[in-house]
């Protein structure tokens, strides 16, 4: 008997399965094993639990192996095999399903990065959400939004955006077969407009900055009756987000020290939030990193309410909501969060690092949380008494971003004036 822990899905992928093998153990096979989240290749299912799962048992009877391409059929995604070591659980939300019984997002690596514990004096690992289908975690929040809305008779998407909730929004729609419209302001890069038209959806460019593409986006879901995609201030964006937590939960096995992440409009901040009090870490704190320029949220804190920022002046449009949302001021309130900030330069400058050292290219928006790594700002918050000065190991969110490309990297490195 699988108690609902156990058949809890699904932690495994599997390849190379030829027809015919239906009903064998997995152990044994000739096919190929890779794990879903680093894609270690191994024979045996035995492997797989020793080396990423290092769970100790009490051994179930079972553990469900799966895959995206089924070699026994439509219908037939799943093989239960026998495992000797304890399922890895995982919560209903890790396993967003599409019309063809796929997921939408997928579980990311966490990995320890030598360059960044290096730069931050204590062991720093990376939540690689940038290696999300879309590049960015956005597609957890807004695949969830998507597929509950489509339960409830969605006949069309809006979404307004800086981009990434725009290329999760076409993402989700593409794949739930319901028509979106992305609505972005006039400074979005045109190879972004190119690059989400290339998805199938239709594109309008409107307004100076994200504020008021939501205003159009708004508008549009009221006169036409299509539902409006929040980029970041919905509860089901949060919960969604908020698998993110869970899965570092299972995949670190120990709490971090602290959890730095990017702020745009809070979405982000509040899912990592909900992640945290739903498995008993609401006790870590947040570092939650803004560029100048694009502070809506420090500026909401110092202030004590919502502040409106007359402009965003950063290049890390992503992070350039003028107002924060509510749920974001409130979290400060529910859990330890550090608010800091970054200029434009420590930003782009630590993109280039990070591509260095871990040959990632990530946006602005992602820079600003490894900025503050890089520029020993760590340890200048355990020095101020903010951060444990015996921090065993700190968690970077790499949010990620779809709009950067070689060219726009040097383009904003010229812009602000830097080699
Ligand atoms: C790559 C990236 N990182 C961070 C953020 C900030 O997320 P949030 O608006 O949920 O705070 C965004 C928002 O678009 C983004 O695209």
């Amino acid at each position: 008997m699988k108690t609902p822990e156990e058949t809890k899905e699904l932690t495994w992928g599997w390849q190379g399965l030829s027809p015919g093998e239906k009903g064998q153990p997995v152990k044994g096979i000739p096919g190929e094993l890779s794990c879903k989240w680093c894609s270690l290749p191994s024979r045996n299912s035995a492997t797989f639990t020793k080396q990423h799962l290092g769970l100790e048992s009490p051994a179930p009877p079972h553990l469900y192996v799966w895959g995206r391409a089924s070699p026994f059929g439509p219908g037939a995604r799943r093989q239960e095999i026998p495992a000797r070591n304890k399922v890895f659980p995982l919560t209903p939300m890790a396993a967003q399903l599409d019309r063809d019984g796929r997921g939408f997002h997928i579980l990311t690596p966490v990995l320890e990065s030598t360059a960044l514990s290096k730069a931050a004096g204590t062991r720093v690992y990376m939540k690689l959400e940038n290696v999300q289908p879309t590049g960015s975690f956005k597609i957890r929040g807004i695949s969830y939004f998507c597929q509950e809305a489509a339960k409830k008779g969605c006949k069309h998407f809006v979404c307004s955006t800086g981009g990434n909730a725009g290329f999760a929004t076409a993402y989700a729609a593409k794949k739930l077969g319901i028509p979106a419209t992305i609505i972005v302001p006039t400074n979005t890069p045109q190879a972004t407009v190119q690059k989400l038209e290339e998805q199938g959806t239709e594109v309008e460019v409107f307004g100076k900055v994200w504020d008021d593409a939501y205003v159009k986006a708004l508008a549009l879901a009221e006169t036409e009756g299509w539902v409006n995609v929040h980029p970041f201030d919905h509860p089901l964006i949060w919960q969604g987000h908020a698998s993110m937590v869970r899965e570092l939960k299972d995949l670190l096995g120990h709490k971090p020290g602290a959890i730095i992440l990017a702020v745009g409009g809070g979405g982000l901040l509040a899912g990592v939030v909900a992640g945290l009090q739903d498995v008993g870490w609401q006790d870590v704190p947040i570092i939650a990193v803004e560029t100048k320029g694009a502070d809506s949220f420090n500026a909401a804190l110092r202030a004590g309410r919502l502040v409106t920022l007359p402009e965003i002046t950063s290049v890390a449009k992503c992070l350039g909501a003028k107002t924060v949302s509510a749920r974001a001021l409130e979290c400060a309130s529910e859990c330890q969060v550090i608010s800091q900030l970054v200029d434009d330069v420590e930003a782009v400058q630590a993109v280039e690092l990070f591509l260095d050292d871990e040959r990632l290219l990530v946006q602005p928006a992602c820079g600003a949380p490894l900025a503050l790594l890089y520029t020993g700002r760590v340890q200048q918050l355990q020095r101020e008494g903010l951060l444990s000065p015996d921090l065993d190991s700190i968690v970077v969110i790499v949010c990620g971003g779809s709009s950067i490309q070689m060219a726009g990297l040097q383009a904003l490195k010229t812009q602000l004036g830097m080699k």
